[in-house]
């Protein structure tokens, strides 16, 4: 069994993009700039946009974070969504979800520039993800890529089974996987809870990608030897052995089909880590113009 460090590779991009931010300073060019937009005081969302900030601060992009009550009107959210498409220094920035009941998250996120939407949420970054546009792919599914990339997990010909469909993860990985690209062109199976079978579909599969949100939902008799399993998920459980009262538990169940995969990501420190990075990655090139040319 090899272990999926997220976190060390996660550690190294971080690095790599720290010098290319260095050498843009040097060479007088734009510092790349992420705002987030945060709505009340939800405390995951707290958490999720401080770690975001730590992250920019440390590769040394410019962050910013707007912070609004959870009453604030849904125009006016919207007015300062236009705000930032309209600000030529802000490169990308992120709405982060979930948003109060009486604000619709697709009209907020419609309403995102899709040149700046680096959490790659906007109707038209996932069509041209779907169609083989460049665009911004969101954070997990990015981030499962660049792990497949670095530990050169050979993923053509190969049979995929992701369990779960949900937009953000089982989706747009399943699109991915089935591209005609380097990692691709793999035979993809996305299954969901009205599969029937699910045992029997899963245990052939060489690659697995379990993102259905069950702890420990996936056991060693579901697993096929040598097979590679990607864990996305993170449930948060009480534990009597950690100082804070609490673990995260992966949608896999780590110690017994740790003895049966050839690769697997651990949870904490899989695919975790690497999620703020592909953040990163996409402020970068908006700043850069890769996926959407400035003229
Ligand atoms: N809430 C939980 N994860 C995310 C994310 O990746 N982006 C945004 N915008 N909100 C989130």
């Amino acid at each position: 069994m090899k272990l999926i460090d997220g976190k060390k590779v996660a550690n190294e991009i971080k690095e790599e993009i720290a010098n290319e931010v260095q050498q843009i300073k040097e060479e007088g060019g734009k510092i790349p700039h992420l705002a987030a937009i945060i709505v009340g005081h939800d405390g995951a969302s707290e958490t999720y946009v401080g770690h975001k900030e730590k992250a920019c601060t440390q590769v040394g992009f410019d962050s910013t974070v707007l912070r609004f009550e959870d009453d604030i009107a849904e125009d006016t959210l919207l007015r300062k969504v236009h705000e930032l498409n309209d600000n030529p220094d802000i490169d990308g920035f992120i709405v982060q979800l979930p948003m109060p009941k009486h604000i619709s998250e697709q009209k907020i996120i419609e309403a995102i520039d899709p040149k700046k939407d680096v959490d790659g949420f906007h109707p038209i970054n996932i069509g041209r993800v779907v169609i083989g546009l460049p665009a911004y792919v969101s954070a997990t599914p990015a981030g499962i890529i660049e792990l497949i990339k670095r530990y050169n997990i050979e993923t053509s010909g190969k049979d995929v089974v992701v369990i779960g469909r949900s937009n953000i993860v089982g989706k747009p990985i399943s699109i991915l996987l089935s591209q005609k690209a380097d990692p691709g062109n793999a035979t993809v199976t996305l299954t969901h809870s009205r599969t029937k079978n699910l045992k029997e579909v899963v245990s052939r599969a060489d690659i697995i990608i379990a993102a259905l949100g069950n702890a420990e939902f996936l056991t060693a008799d579901m697993v096929k030897e040598g097979a590679t399993v990607i864990d996305v998920g993170i449930t948060r459980v009480k534990s009597d052995k950690t100082k804070s009262g609490w673990k995260l538990l992966g949608d896999v169940k780590f110690d017994e089909v740790a003895e049966k995969a050839e690769y697997i990501t651990p949870v904490p420190g899989g695919v975790g880590p690497m999620t703020i990075v592909s953040l990163l990655q996409n402020t970068l090139k908006a700043a850069k113009g890769e996926i959407y040319p400035k003229f």
